[in-house]
């Protein structure tokens, strides 16, 4: 009698088997309101949400509306948000979109902030490419131009590198925050964008980029810091950091005033952590507005005075508290933090992106990272989060 051979594990769990995909449904020329409809697929569990869409689509119903092309995540068509996550679909294996799953079934629909077009389609040209335009993201270069190639610092190219990593997929515009609450914000790729030329010392406009981003009420001053693009970028990109950095050199090394008073509140931000360790409510929109005598100021409190009800009907405050602002315990310390920051002679870059070690180093020397190479010679623009490290990609 013939045996069979149990399969090793690693065979197992290459087996293919049942998933179940509920996609989410639309077709606007049919005038009926989307809906959920699931397909069971049979596929390996390292296989591809993007594969399980497409054997629906091949196998079940060819009306599925999907946008796709290299299925290797360098083009950037497949995004769409699984379990409630943007993503690219291409990207991401069956079984651990299947773990992430609340009830053992994956869910795929469009991504947010953009009008479907059809089921997982949307507009990216409605919303994403005309962000996009809106930052000129080419380089404007500077004249004369140079005869031969323009030769340009190692580093200055290393500190682009994130930005230019982009493949425009949308992932992190699905995401925005502050996209949801005002649709005319430029966004996080357009400006990750921006920060590409900004940060290019080819380009020739970097102070009028600048301008232009700080002082557009939907610009630069307009991402809240929430974090949502960096968790949503499956390339490492780390829009909100470009952001960021925009903000910095605008106001740090351009000394640009906007007119949405963004860098006079950030200043206003800092100045309380050192003088309190948190933040003066009360004080706060008086020194982001120009002073308590300035009309902004009159303005603004004028408008927060229903929040200001509410909080103290809610009792979050009371007019004691509101007034009488109390330090932070060993505010010393932090003062301290502030003096040795500031003590430094040049911000210190640390761009976390590139990882690798230099391949021109001698190999009698120790070797160390572009990072840590960066690091030491203290580029111009400051940066740095652990958020910026390349993300393994899963297929
Ligand atoms: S950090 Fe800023 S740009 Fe990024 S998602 Fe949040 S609000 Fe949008
Ligand atoms: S920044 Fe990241 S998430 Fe946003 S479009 Fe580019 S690759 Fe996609
Ligand atoms: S198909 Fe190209 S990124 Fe997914």
């Amino acid at each position: 009698m013939a045996t069979t051979e149990k399969p090793t594990t690693e065979a197992a769990e290459a087996l293919p088997r049942d998933y179940t995909l509920r996609l989410r449904r639309f077709d606007p020329e049919s005038g009926e309101a989307p809906y959920w409809e699931e397909f069971v697929v049979h596929l390996e569990p390292h296989r591809s949400v993007l594969e399980g869409i497409l054997q629906a689509k091949g196998d079940t119903d060819g009306s599925i509306g999907i946008r796709c092309s290299c299925r290797a995540a360098i083009c950037g068509s497949c995004g769409t948000r699984i379990n409630g996550r943007p993503g690219l679909a291409c990207n991401t294996h069956l079984e651990s979109a299947l773990e992430r799953s609340k009830d053992g079934t994956i869910t795929v629909e469009p991504m947010g902030n953009m009008p479907v077009i059809k089921d997982l389609i949307v507009d990216m040209d409605a919303v994403h490419w005309k962000k996009q335009r809106r930052v000129t993201p080419w380089l404007l270069p500077q004249e004369p131009m140079p005869e031969k190639e323009h030769v340009v610092p190692r580093e200055a190219m290393v500190d682009v590198t994130q930005a230019m990593a982009c493949i425009q997929c949308g992932a992190c515009v699905s995401d925005c925050l502050s996209m949801e609450v005002d649709p005319l914000f430029i966004g996080p790729a357009a400006l990750a964008k921006a920060y590409r030329f900004v940060g290019d010392p080819r380009d020739a406009k970097h102070e009028e980029r600048l301008e232009d981003l700080a002082n557009d009420p939907h610009g630069i001053y307009d991402c809240t810091h929430c974090f949502k693009c960096i968790e949503a970028c499956p390339k490492g990109v780390a829009p909100m950091n470009q952001i960021m950095r925009l903000r910095r050199i605008a106001s740090q090394d351009h000394d640009i005033v906007d007119k949405n008073d963004g860098s006079r509140h950030e200043h206003a931000i800092v100045d309380h952590v050192r003088k309190w360790g948190t933040l003066n409510e009360a004080q706060l929109i008086p020194d982001s507005k120009g002073g308590k005598l300035h009309p902004k100021t009159a303005q603004e409190l004028m408008g927060s005075l229903p929040v200001v009800a509410t909080a103290l009907l809610r009792r979050k405050v009371t007019p004691r508290t509101a007034l009488i602002h109390h330090k932070t315990p060993n505010q010393d310390q932090i003062r301290r933090i502030y003096d040795e920051v500031g003590a430094r002679e040049e911000r210190v870059e640390l761009n976390l992106y590139v990882t690798q070690a230099d391949e021109e180093e001698t190999p009698a020397e120790s070797p160390r990272t572009q990072d840590q190479q960066l690091g030491e010679t203290g580029s111009p623009r400051p940066q740095a989060s652990t958020a910026d490290a390349i993300p393994e990609t899963e297929s």
